[in-house]
């Protein structure tokens, strides 16, 4: 089955053509970073305008290099089985230029249309077929999945920090979440305040390994000790706020110093968590996903903490560029989830998330 997904709710506008949930054909992605990297951050509106700028050149770059020697648009189409569509969560504006231009792709071509949650599809990059497999002792599975379960999976992005248990596909129960900012959020408000520059995870991560020192505990672990699996990562920004204001930049921590602080401030936390989960769950699997499931310094803790349990889950983490906003992932989710609609049924949720 061949699904062409569709991924705009943020500031990515991406396309991609999946075989069976698992084999992409094509990836394609335009991003605004550019834009919001002079503001510091994302604003939704900018975000918006440029996915309706960049998602009809997107969709036919995929399909252009998935089927290169199609003589024309009406024999590439006629491949595809279905299209997956991202409805939410995200920037409401950002989500209506994709899911807009799914229906009309779907009422157009006559392809059914499969609306896809963007916090499980980020799950289901670890389906994809070049993932990455850390684990030691796991063989990656030939069923689709189905002996992975019952899975844990820790989504962290940037704008969502959640672990659920997934008993099977479609089938999934949040455990615990953030309370206040997520993960992601946190890297890139705390970059921010170091000077460093949008996305913020990546800037400090590139920073961080230039520290050779080990951590001072300088920043607070909120939520490590508390009889849940929730996070709360507010206070971490205030306390790098503080910090900064009342410490001149001669002070004795540098940059390298400071990034990596904040990055062990966050990584313990979501280790600390999910090792917990593991613990109580007993999963088969670990699935990492989300923009910061892109962070070395988290892939190599998790994957040390697993280790030093008597019964350890297989670990997966998808490959780096299926990490951040894809629409492969979302292809996937649609294969396995495969909750087909009718176009005039799909609606937008910006608000959507794994707590119903
Ligand atoms: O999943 P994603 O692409 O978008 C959302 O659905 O939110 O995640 C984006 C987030 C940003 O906050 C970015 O700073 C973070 O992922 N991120 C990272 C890394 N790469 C991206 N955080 C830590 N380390 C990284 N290497
Ligand atoms: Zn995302």
């Amino acid at each position: 089955m061949l699904i062409l997904g569709i991924e705009t709710s943020c500031d990515e506008t991406a396309c991609a053509i999946v075989e069976n949930g698992t084999k992409v054909f094509s990836s394609i992605i335009a991003s605004s970073s550019d834009i919001h990297a002079i503001t510091g951050g994302i604003i939704p509106e900018n975000a918006a305008r440029r996915q309706i700028e960049s998602i009809i050149p997107v969709i036919k770059e995929t399909l252009d290099k998935a089927f290169p020697k199609s003589v024309n648009l009406k024999s590439q189409v006629s491949y595809l089985d279905a299209i997956a569509i991202t409805c939410g969560p995200g920037l409401v504006g950002s989500l209506l230029v994709g899911i807009e231009t799914a229906k009309t792709l779907s009422y157009l071509w006559k392809k059914p249309l499969i609306p896809v949650n963007h916090l499980i599809a980020h799950i289901y990059a670890n389906w994809i077929q070049d993932r990455d497999l850390l684990s030691v002792d796991s063989k990656p599975s030939t069923d689709g999945g189905q002996l992975m379960f019952p899975a844990l999976a820790l989504i962290v992005s940037g704008g969502h920090t959640d672990i659920v248990l997934m008993k099977e596909h479609g089938n999934t129960e949040w455990i615990g979440g953030t309370r206040d900012d997520a993960a992601g959020e946190a890297f890139d408000k705390c970059a921010r305040l170091l000077g460093l520059s949008y996305p913020g995870g990546p800037s400090i991560s590139a920073e961080a390994v230039k520290c050779s020192s080990e951590s001072l505990n300088l920043f607070p672990r909120p939520m490590i000790n508390s009889d849940n699996f929730d996070w709360s990562f507010s206070g971490l920004k205030t306390s790098v706020s503080n910090y900064v204001k009342s410490n001149p930049a001669s002070c004795k921590l540098k940059l390298p110093e400071l990034a990596s602080e904040v990055q062990e401030a966050i990584v313990e936390v979501l280790v600390t968590k999910s090792v917990r989960a593991i613990i109580k769950y007993k999963p088969k699997s670990f699935f990492l996903s989300g923009g910061v499931a892109a962070n070395k310094r988290l892939r190599e803790s998790l994957k040390l903490s697993l280790k030093k349990l008597e019964i350890a889950p297989s670990l997966y983490v998808p490959k780096t560029k299926y990490c951040t906003d894809n629409a492969a992932m979302t292809a996937s989710a649609a294969y396995f989830v495969n909750n087909k609609t009718s176009w005039k049924e799909i609606a937008v949720n910006p608000q959507l998330d794994l707590r119903t």
